[in-house]
């Protein structure tokens, strides 16, 4: 029996956390059968020994961590329209890591990886330092109410391992539907003197061309919600 979709973070001290684990998510018969059938192919586990990127594509290229991955759909997008990359997808989601196993094998993509694990904690524990060219986040849980706030991912501890793990010059995108989000990320980012806003200090970036229109980013704009979009680039200095 391949293993599927092993959740392994829980065994770490992560005090809050960016999700809420659901272990009675709804998980449709297709994505419970991709997680059994297709995980042996692109899943990754993590253990206590950091990637070996090379190795874990069979190749070297660039490489770009999908954060909050979700149904997949734009990493799919990505990976077939840029066939040069290689993507690492991270969701603790299983029915969304079972949506994007089906449509990795559907569209025959060779150069995506999925991880379903906390992915705080896989950059803290897999991912080599100074490995990454970019990072993306898209749409990330915004926690509305207040006193979850504290959830949200984006925040100095995570804006530090974003930066230990880019290359030098290498790229975060954001992009969130959320205001008042949008603002803070902004804040805690043109704060980090790891990173240069490529938009310059206080101002958003138009939308990345590339950037496929995410699932929740349509339910956003149904909604009417704004989007922003914000890019930042890893300055040399040695982390
Ligand atoms: C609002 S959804 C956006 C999904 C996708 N990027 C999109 O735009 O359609 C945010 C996703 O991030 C995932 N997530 C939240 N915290 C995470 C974490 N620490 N590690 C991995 N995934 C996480 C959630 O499970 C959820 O699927």
């Amino acid at each position: 029996m391949p293993l599927s979709c092993k959740f392994q973070a829980t065994r770490y001290e992560r005090p809050i956390r960016s999700y809420v684990r659901r272990d009675s998510a709804r998980i449709t018969a297709a994505q419970r059968r991709a997680l059994e059938d297709h995980w042996h192919i692109y899943g990754v586990e993590i253990t206590d020994k950091l990637f070996d990127f090379d190795s874990l594509f069979g190749r070297a290229a660039p490489r770009i961590v999908d954060i909050g991955s979700g149904m997949g759909n734009a990493t799919v997008t990505m990976a077939r329209d840029h066939p040069e990359n290689d993507y690492l997808a991270i969701e603790v989601y299983r029915p969304g890591v079972g949506s994007l196993l089906n449509r990795l094998v559907a569209d025959q993509l060779t150069n995506v990886r999925v991880i379903c694990d906390d992915a705080l904690e896989v950059l803290e524990r897999s991912i080599p330092n100074e490995a990454i060219d970019a990072i993306l986040i898209f749409f990330p849980d915004p926690w509305p109410k207040r006193r979850h706030h504290k959830r949200r991912i984006i925040g100095p501890t995570a804006v530090s391992l974003l930066e230990q793990k880019l290359k030098a010059h290498g790229r975060v995108y954001l992009a969130t539907d959320w205001e008042d989000y949008a603002n803070e990320i902004l804040g805690v980012m043109d704060a980090h003197p790891g990173f240069i806003n490529l938009a310059g200090r206080g101002f958003f970036a138009p939308r990345p061309r590339w950037r496929p229109v995410t699932k929740f980013e349509q339910r956003a704009l149904r909604l009417g919600h704004k989007v922003w979009d914000l890019v930042y680039a890893r300055s040399n200095r040695t982390v």
